[in-house]
């Protein structure tokens, strides 16, 4: 009985000295130099709601035989704000990179490079990466709107175009799409199942005669559904003729993005931040 009391005692006291970060126990050599160590070098956010101040934090391990001085700590846009708290780390213990992320800038997927800079000689400048899916709003108490047959244009008038269409203005493809059809049609175009908006990636975009089925539901709206309703100027919409093409040459685009499987890029990673992601992937620490 007492033994078993002990066993029990004993795993619990080992589950919480590995699971409780700064006890987790770190190998330390008095003779190697300051060495940065995390624990993943690429977060993984999910899903988040735009406009809304994501946090993240990174525990950073000295597991070096010297102290480690954190001289810098850069992100690469200023949506991104990033700090630690305790710049001067003795061997075996560590500080936490606390990670703001504003979100309000923009959908779809997102990828964010925090550089820590160190006098870690093997690793002088280590760099951690955020990565999510940002979504639009939903919106609250909405989902039973209805567009109706009668008045299918409310969605472009007066308060409704706030969200719908003002953000669009003067803007084209892919931009257009995600201030205009987004939020019915997911950031992908792949559909939105909360908002009823289907799929737009399922047909021909190769087909001359199904582009310009697609061209002509954006411009005169859904014959099936006033839940479409018809962008173009004619009927009372926001959208001229070229940034209705601008929307259908996107569709394309993505419709071909999505048979070779690249629809979940990233779309704002330079070539040399992709480099370091890819070595981000492969050393995790
Ligand atoms: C604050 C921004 C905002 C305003 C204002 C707004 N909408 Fe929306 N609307 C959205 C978003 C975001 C979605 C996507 C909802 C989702 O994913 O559940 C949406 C979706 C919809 C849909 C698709 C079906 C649904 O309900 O999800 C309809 C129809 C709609 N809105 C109509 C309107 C009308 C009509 C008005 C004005 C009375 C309006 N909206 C005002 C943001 C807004
Ligand atoms: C308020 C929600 C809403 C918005 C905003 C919206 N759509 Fe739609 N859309 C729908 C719904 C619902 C359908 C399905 C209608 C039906 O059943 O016929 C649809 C259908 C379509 C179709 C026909 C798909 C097919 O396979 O035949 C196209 C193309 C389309 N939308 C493009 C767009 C584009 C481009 C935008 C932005 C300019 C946009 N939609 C904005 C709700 C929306």
């Amino acid at each position: 009985m007492i033994l078993v009391a002990f066993a029990l005692l004993a795993f619990f006291a080992g589950w919480y000295i590995m699971t409780t970060p700064g006890r987790r126990p770190v190998v330390v050599s008095i003779y190697e130099p300051p060495i940065a160590s995390v624990e993943e070098r690429v977060r993984d956010i999910g899903q988040i709601q735009t406009d809304s101040k994501v946090k993240t934090g990174f525990l950073i391990y000295n597991i070096g035989g010297k102290h480690l001085r954190i001289s810098g700590v850069d992100t690469s846009c200023g949506c991104t704000v990033a700090d630690v708290s305790k710049k001067v780390i003795a061997p075996g213990d560590f500080t936490r990179l606390e990670v703001e992320l504003d979100t309000s800038i923009k959908l779809g997927k997102v990828r964010k490079k925090i550089v820590v800079h160190s006098n870690d000689p093997k690793r002088p400048e280590l760099a951690l990466f955020v990565v999510g899916d940002v979504l639009p709003k939903p919106m609250e108490g909405h989902d039973q709107i209805m567009l109706q047959p009668k008045n299918k244009l409310v969605l472009f008038e007066g308060k409704c175009a706030t969200c719908h269409v003002d953000a669009g203005k003067g803007k084209s493809g892919k931009a257009l799409f995600l201030a205009d059809c987004a939020m019915c049609h997911g950031v992908h175009a792949t559909g939105n199942p909360a908002a009823a908006g289907p799929s737009l990636l399922g047909g021909d975009y190769e087909d001359e005669a199904y582009r310009s089925h697609i061209r002509s539901v954006i411009a005169d709206g859904s014959p099936n559904s006033p839940q479409m309703p018809p962008f173009s100027k004619k009927h009372g919409g926001p959208l001229n003729d070229d940034e209705i093409d601008s929307l259908v040459s996107f569709l394309k685009f993505q419709s071909m993005q999505q048979k070779m499987g690249l629809l979940n890029q990233p779309d704002n990673s330079e070539l040399e931040d992709e480099a370091a992601f890819q070595e981000a992937l492969k050393q995790p620490h």
